[in-house]
């Protein structure tokens, strides 16, 4: 039998009301704080994230979705969200925009060869806000109050925001050598990945899972003090307009993100749920300074967040929190004969085309099964259709929660369902 790649899923309709509910409410939230949808392609030159990404980071140089086209092209599967919108950013100068920042969002799939684990997909679906062309910390505590805005409109309360800055491109350059320092004298203790890291990015290696425990990941040299004093203004602004909006967050050193293009600004954000499970991130992101350059744009900077909804969904359950059910359908009308079946599908169709939704038996089933699919339906009201209604062209409008019955014409049915 064949069964769905490893790492996706079908979401079938007992779950996909709920990505209907969390992509709705997103929608209304990026329009709150005035963020237009973008929407670009599924699949994008390799090149795109090898030098957007980068080429020391996992997911370069392990989990892209690269193959070559019969034009003999090397395309890959997006992994990640910034790097398109910033191509598209560039190819569409919207540098000119009269709007500046471009604020924009999008909802869609990406995709990384990663192991299996709860709340990891290979394919998973990232709802992200890019805010390119403006540098100001005031942009920064607006990307990171919609963030909070976001969870909390959940009613998620288990939740640990964690800031960091790595600077400027000059900060990070002399806090790379003086990690380079740091780590070289016993490299060999470190994990295979973590010795390519240090020559690549010495960065990463504090992030390293399998080193995280290692005494010289503990005393490694702190960020902060090689952020130049520019880059320590710009954290210190946004962390003290954090404060007033009473934003609260922890400051993590060792944070650097999994991706190369982060400057100034980084952060995550965490569930403390009990049983949410081990990958306990639920959204990241961080300012981009020199990322359009990075991919031959023009000097605009840029900073965003994103999320995935499988995580979220898992946070959700965790906290014990329901996602509203969708409504039923507004009436079904049951069949007693066949005749009887074949008018109901002529006023099905009328019902439907004036916005009514409306269904019906298709399998000749006796009138209480009927009954009973009309309430799995969550029907709102229903007729009974026998001879009697089809030789009067009129039906008992039965309203399912009262009980209540009201002899009308099939046309002031329609009508009245229509008002409703
Ligand atoms: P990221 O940290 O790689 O950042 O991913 C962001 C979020 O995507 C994660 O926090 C997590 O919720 C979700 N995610 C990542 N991988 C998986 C997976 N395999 N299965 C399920 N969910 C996953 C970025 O992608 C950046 N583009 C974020 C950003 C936007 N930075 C600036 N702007």
């Amino acid at each position: 039998m064949i069964q769905v790649p490893r790492g996706t899923q079908d979401i079938l309709p007992k779950e996909s009301y709920k990505w209907q509910f969390i992509e709705k409410k997103l929608h209304e939230i990026a329009k709150n704080y005035n963020y237009d949808e973008i929407r670009t392609p599924m699949f994008e030159s390799t090149d795109l994230f090898v030098r957007a990404v980068g080429g020391s980071t996992d997911i370069v140089n392990k989990e892209m979705y690269t193959f070559q086209d019969k034009g003999d092209r090397s395309l890959t599967l997006r992994p990640e969200g910034t790097a398109p919108v910033a191509r598209s950013y560039i190819e569409n100068k919207m540098q000119h925009n009269v709007e500046q920042p471009v604020k924009l969002f999008y909802v869609a799939p990406m995709f990384r060869y990663e192991r299996k684990q709860k709340g990891r997909y290979r394919q998973f679906v990232q709802f992200g806000v890019e805010a390119i062309g403006v540098e100001d910390p005031l942009i920064d505590v607006e990307i990171l109050s919609m963030l909070m805005h976001i969870y909390q409109s959940f009613g998620l309360k288990n939740l640990k925001l964690v800031i960091n800055s790595i600077g400027d491109i000059d900060s990070r350059t002399q806090y790379n050598k003086a990690l380079v320092e740091h780590f070289s004298p016993r490299i060999d203790e470190f994990c295979h990945d973590c010795q390519t890291r240090i020559d690549s990015n010495p960065m990463r290696i504090l992030d390293c899972k399998k080193d995280h425990d290692h005494e010289l990941v503990k005393s490694a040299p702190r960020i902060y003090d090689y952020l130049n004093d520019e880059s320590k203004a710009y954290f210190e602004t946004v962390k003290a307009k954090l404060d007033e909006l009473d934003i609260k967050y922890e400051v993590d050193y060792n944070l650097v993100r999994g991706l190369d293009y982060y400057t100034h600004t980084a952060f995550e954000l965490m569930s403390d749920a009990e049983g949410f499970g081990a990958i306990t991130t639920l959204c990241g992101g961080g300012r981009y300074n020199g990322l359009l350059e990075m991919i031959d744009g023009p000097a605009k900077t840029g900073i965003g967040f994103a999320l995935s909804i499988e995580r979220l969904l898992l946070a959700l359950e965790a906290e014990g929190i329901d996602i509203p059910e969708n409504k039923g359908i507004d009436i079904y009308v049951c069949t007693m004969t066949d005749q009887a079946r074949d008018t109901a599908g002529t006023l099905l169709h009328k019902l439907r085309s004036r916005g009514v939704s409306a269904d019906m038996d298709y399998e000749n089933r006796k009138l209480k099964a009927q009954m009973k699919d009309a309430d799995r339906k969550k029907a709102r009201y229903t007729i009974v259709l026998g001879e009697d209604e089809l030789q009067s062209s009129q039906a008992e409008l039965k309203e399912m929660a009262t009980g209540e019955t009201k002899k009308l014409s099939f046309e002031e049915i329609i009508n009245t369902l229509e008002e409703l």
